[in-house]
């Protein structure tokens, strides 16, 4: 993995923040994203490239926006000489999320919509433009994040789930196509994981407990608990590995016992 390059979105805190450690930990130089934590990216860019000794830079990128992906790889290409992976993960929550997070019957078209264009609209801009970039250099490896609400059932979450089931589709999708250049697209699918975004659900503390409860694990996951799953379907190891959906759940989702 050494001396290769990881583009991601949203790696300020939580999961993405936990998998740009775990990547520059393996040599990986890291151009990530951040959208209201300027000053945390700073940091992020400052400590990992101290650690690792990587290259480590950080962009502003909207994913409400996801046209400005384009803008945001040719930034990259001046400061990056190849891009051999990208990591759809960013996610809005808060304000555009009204409408979208919440009971059935309080859904909005504009909420949803929102929801859509963060989750499925940003991946397929990001993917098209890493695609470009991977398929100069002969392949690559790109993965969206997705969660396990979509195939089984969270409280206020019909907005998100239903479009991370939309993304994990066009993950097969894009695989298809993208083969033949030598480029491996999937998804890791999450089970609740301890970061800010779960703490934004109302019924925070209830899903944490649910979740210990349901894992043999006997844990809610952790954001590293995802960033190891990331990093082997980056690496030759997950080579023949394209358009799946990588459970990462603790167990969580075949256990339906009272
Ligand atoms: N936590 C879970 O239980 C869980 C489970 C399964 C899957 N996932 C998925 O994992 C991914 C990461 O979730 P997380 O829990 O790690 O979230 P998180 O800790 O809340 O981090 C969210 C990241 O997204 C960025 N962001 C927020 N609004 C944005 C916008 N409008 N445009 C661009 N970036 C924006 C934030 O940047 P700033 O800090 O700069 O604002 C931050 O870096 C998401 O796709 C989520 O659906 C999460």
């Amino acid at each position: 993995m050494k001396g290769k390059t990881l583009v991601i979105s949203g790696a300020t805190k939580g999961i993405g923040k936990a998998i740009a450690y775990e990547f520059a930990a393996a040599g990986v130089n890291i151009a990530f994203t951040y959208n209201s934590n300027e000053a945390q990216a700073q940091k992020i860019a400052e400590d990992l490239m101290q650690k690792y000794e990587i290259k480590a830079k950080f962009y502003p990128l909207n994913i409400l926006e996801p046209e400005t992906y384009k803008d945001l790889f040719k930034s990259i290409d001046e400061d990056f000489q190849r891009v051999d992976f990208f990591i759809s993960n960013a996610m809005i929550y808060g304000r555009p999320v009204v409408g979208g997070y919440g009971k059935f019957m309080k859904l909005k078209p504009r909420g949803l919509n929102n929801i859509y264009t963060a989750t499925v609209n940003a991946f397929v801009v990001g993917a098209q433009e890493a695609a470009k970039r991977m398929e100069k250099i002969g392949g690559g490896s790109i993965i969206s994040m997705s969660s396990t609400g979509n195939i089984s059932y969270i409280d206020n979450y019909a907005g998100h789930g239903t479009n991370k089931a939309a993304v994990e589709a066009m993950v097969r999708y894009a695989a298809m196509e993208l083969g033949e250049k030598n480029i491996r697209v999937n998804a890791v699918s999450g089970g609740p994981i301890d970061t800010d975004a779960l703490k934004a659900f109302v019924n925070y503390e209830e899903i944490k407990n649910a979740t210990a409860k349901l894992s043999p694990l006997g844990r809610i996951g952790q954001p590293e608990d995802i960033a190891g799953a990331c990093l082997f379907l980056c690496s030759d190891k997950a080579s023949w590995i394209t358009g799946q959906t990588l459970l990462v759940e603790g167990g969580t989702t075949f256990n339906t016992k009272c």
